[in-house]
């Protein structure tokens, strides 16, 4: 908005200068004569950058950004009194809808999360994604002897005579958008995946959980 201040200014100043040749108008009339010429340039200025907006929009089209989690494992999982050791093997999708916007994911973390605790962290290497692009994320989120309080533990122990365990996925990531040439600032993407109900069985299946995604 601040950009266009300068021009109105212009406007104004060019229309004083045409007024100089003409007859001195008498002192009331000068004024109410300046302010419809304001008010037309101000509603012309808003109409212009509304169309260009919707002009913007028309094109482009932003759609939401889409975050699943296709596929969840754990392997090696041993809980004791007071820690618990557990690889996730955690199967993300990333939507990249958008016919003209790209995405370049800088920075990428993910980590699992049981009882409102977190239990295991992993990075991914940062990637860029076209527009219309859907992209597979493989990564495995270790548990290393992470300590858990008496109660989550007697909850995980139930979870995993029970057959089953609901984790939280989350992800989180700087990332920026492109369109056309111009990219634009870091924005954090979080998405929340939950529940993510990882079976101790193999031959379980899985179902896709969909993420809450907020940029
Ligand atoms: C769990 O860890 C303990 C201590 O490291 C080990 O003694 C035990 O064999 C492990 N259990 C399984 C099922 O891996
Ligand atoms: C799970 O992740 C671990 C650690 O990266 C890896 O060694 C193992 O092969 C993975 N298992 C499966 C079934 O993907
Ligand atoms: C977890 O793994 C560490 C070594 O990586 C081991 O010292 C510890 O005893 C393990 N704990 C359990 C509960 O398996
Ligand atoms: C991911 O984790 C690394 C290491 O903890 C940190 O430096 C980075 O800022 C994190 N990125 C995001 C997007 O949270």
């Amino acid at each position: 908005m601040p950009s266009q201040l300068p021009h109105h200014h212009h406007h104004h100043h060019h229309a004083s200068t045409w007024n100089q040749p003409q007859p001195q108008p008498p002192l009331g009339r000068r004024g109410s004569g300046l302010l419809p010429c304001i008010a037309i340039s101000t509603l012309v200025l808003i109409i212009l950058v509304g169309l260009a907006i919707l002009i913007f929009w028309l094109t482009v089209r932003p759609a939401p950004l889409e975050f699943s989690v296709d596929d969840a494992s754990t392997h090696g999982f041993n809980l004791t009194a007071k820690e618990l050791n557990a690889t996730f093997n955690l199967t993300l999708r990333a939507d990249n809808p958008n016919h003209r916007i790209r995405v370049y994911y800088d920075s990428v973390n993910i980590t699992v999360w049981y009882s409102d605790q977190m239990v295991a962290f992993s990075e991914v290497a940062p990637f860029h994604q076209s527009h219309r692009n859907v992209r597979t994320i493989d990564v495995d989120p270790v548990a290393k002897s992470v300590p858990l309080v008496a109660s989550v533990v007697d909850n995980l122990k139930h979870d995993r005579s029970a057959g089953a365990v609901e984790l939280e996925v989350r992800v989180r990531a700087r990332i920026r958008f492109k369109v056309g040439l111009a990219k634009t600032k870091h924005y954090t993407l979080r998405a929340y995946c939950s529940p993510v109900v990882v079976h101790f069985s193999s031959s379980a299946r899985f179902e896709r959980t969909y993420c809450d995604v907020d940029i």
